[in-house]
């Protein structure tokens, strides 16, 4: 056997490396610089770091909702009617693809939104601190609506009574988790995905001031008072308190009683009738309780075993009842925390995925129930409010999102709208036998978020689709009544049963 020379082997074996490292060198060289490409096309709409500006935030967080290739399609051929152009005649496939990629990893170093930053973000428009104190415009203003079109970021004020467009305003981009109003139904607040706080003055129809609570938000909730506004923030890990015109009072940094770990929020309610903020924290367990009547404002916690997600109160307020992530073994868990002795008190027997956070109550055989719709299996569940038991499981099409009633109607409407074949069914339940007794249809398209008139006799609802509408039902007979356009109404919210608290609708 003849031995190769071993120095051309390793002359080889050189020569092999360098040729690898060039050919690195080479593909990194042709794999598109996002960051670059950002700075070029894109930083001047959607901001430094991608905390937005004119077009919105591009942020891991802010895009959970945008599937990649969706937001691949949308800077390819950008969005119909808005300022977002395509960019397919500017850049190559490829590029698309690093930028789509590109925004959903972390900005570093992480953004930051202090205190400082939220002050100067706020704006007031002129003059209208000055506006006559009653409705500029002609309808009960205790049963007027306002209809938030995510389908190109609009609100509308419906009468409702003579169901009519009242007026149509642009909000700001993805409004998230229904407005709120003052106590006299003249100012709402609106909140946005991208963390802004819109207040709005409902009797002269304009913007009154805004103010930039966080980078990315949930919710915001104004005490019964009608004096505080508190914003529920993702990004940062943040609660931020402010006065009714939208001045910062102070921040919360959601940290865990210990110190160590912070916690996105989930979600802050106003308890009027505890007169406090309840606030569910998504990472830690822990529920805060926040009084607004004692001036410090300082949190009480309540020390949990499991982290709540989305909760609602019973009617007396005194429990928050909220939904938990699935245990380890997958089933579902759902918990009954007492609010005044600070402690859980019971675990629910829900199965599925139940959507706490739509639940309604109502009295039934001497008693008063909670209903809840199921994000997973098509049913509602009736549990029994003194004992926490099942009563009853009311099988409908598909699982759901949305369930309402009102104190003057006999039945309860829930949709089916996360199925894909029962999407388009409205289920109506007799809130007297807990059967099912109709349905309304609207084939082929996404039917759901009912919501009643003031006086209960009317339930309208959204076909959700760009192209879509508000319908009215009669509520007691389910025929329609009318039919309203609209570019996917999300979310209507009728003055009066808002600031009443209404029983059949979540608050
Ligand atoms: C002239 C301003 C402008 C420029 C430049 C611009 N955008 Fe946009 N972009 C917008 C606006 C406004 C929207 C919101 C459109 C809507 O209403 O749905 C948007 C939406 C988006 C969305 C969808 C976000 C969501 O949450 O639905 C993505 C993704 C996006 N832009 C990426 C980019 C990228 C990447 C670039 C650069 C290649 C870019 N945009 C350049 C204004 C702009």
């Amino acid at each position: 056997m003849t031995m190769k020379n071993p120095l051309s082997i390793w002359l080889k074996l050189a020569l092999a490396a360098s040729f690898f490292a060039i050919a690195a060198d080479m593909a990194r060289a042709q794999q598109p610089d996002a960051a670059a490409l950002y700075r070029e096309h894109c930083v001047a709409c959607h901001g430094e770091q991608r905390l937005g500006g004119m077009g919105p935030a591009l942020l891991p967080e802010s895009l959970q909702r945008v599937k990649p290739a969706e937001a691949s399609a949308v800077i390819a051929r950008g969005r119909q009617a808005t300022q977002m152009a395509g960019f397919a005649d500017k850049l190559s496939a490829e590029q698309i693809g690093a930028l789509a990629r590109w925004i959903y990893t972390p900005v570093s170093p992480a953004p930051t939104w202090s205190e400082a930053q939220i002050r100067e973000s706020r704006s007031v428009v002129e003059g209208a601190a000055t506006l006559p104190a009653r409705p500029a415009w002609r309808a009960d203003p205790m049963n007027v609506f306002l209809v938030v079109e995510g389908g190109d970021h609009h609100v509308s004020v419906v009468d409702g009574d003579r169901f009519e467009v009242m007026h149509r305003f642009a909000s700001r981009f993805a409004l998230h988790g229904g407005p709120k109003f003052s106590p006299d139904g003249r100012f709402v607040y609106f909140g946005s995905r991208d963390g802004w706080i819109t207040k709005y003055d409902l009797w002269n129809l304009t913007v009154v001031a805004e103010v930039r609570a966080g980078l990315n938000m949930r919710n915001v909730a104004v005490s019964g008072d009608g004096r505080w506004v508190m914003a529920a923030n993702y990004l940062p890990h943040t609660l931020a308190l402010f006065d009714a015109e939208l001045n910062l009072v102070r921040t919360y940094a959601a940290a865990a009683a210990d110190g160590k770990a912070t916690s996105r929020v989930s979600a802050v309610y106003d308890a009027q009738p505890r007169r406090s903020f309840v606030v569910a924290l998504k990472d830690i367990p822990e529920l805060w309780e926040i009084p607004y009547d004692r001036g410090a404002l300082e949190p009480r916690r309540t020390l949990l075993s499991e982290p709540l997600d989305d909760f609602f109160f019973d009617q007396s307020y005194r429990h928050a009842l909220g939904a938990t992530r699935p245990k380890s073994d997958g089933s579902p868990s759902a918990q009954v925390v007492d609010l005044d002795a600070r402690k859980r008190v019971a675990e629910l027997p829900l199965a599925g995925m139940p959507h706490l956070g739509s639940g309604i109550t109502f009295a039934w055989n001497g008693s008063t129930v909670l209903a809840s719709p199921n994000l997973k299996d098509g049913v509602v569940q009736v549990i029994d409010m003194k004992n926490w038991q099942t009563v009853k499981s009311i099988a409908t099409p598909g699982p759901g999102f949305f369930m309402r009633s009102h104190e003057n109607s006999r039945y309860a409407w829930v949709d089916s709208m996360m199925s894909p074949t029962a999407k388009d069914t409205l289920t109506i339940i007799d809130k007297r036998t807990l059967e099912p007794v109709a349905q309304v249809r609207e084939p082929g398209r996404t039917l759901a978020h009912i919501e009643f008139t003031r006086d209960g006799r009317y339930a309208l609802a959204s076909v959700w689709e760009m192209d879509g509408a508000l319908v009215v039902y009669d509520a007691q007979t389910f025929k329609e009544v009318k039919r309203l356009t609209m570019s996917k109404p999300v979310g209507k919210y009728n003055v009066f049963n808002k600031i009443t608290r209404s029983e059949g609708t979540s608050h």
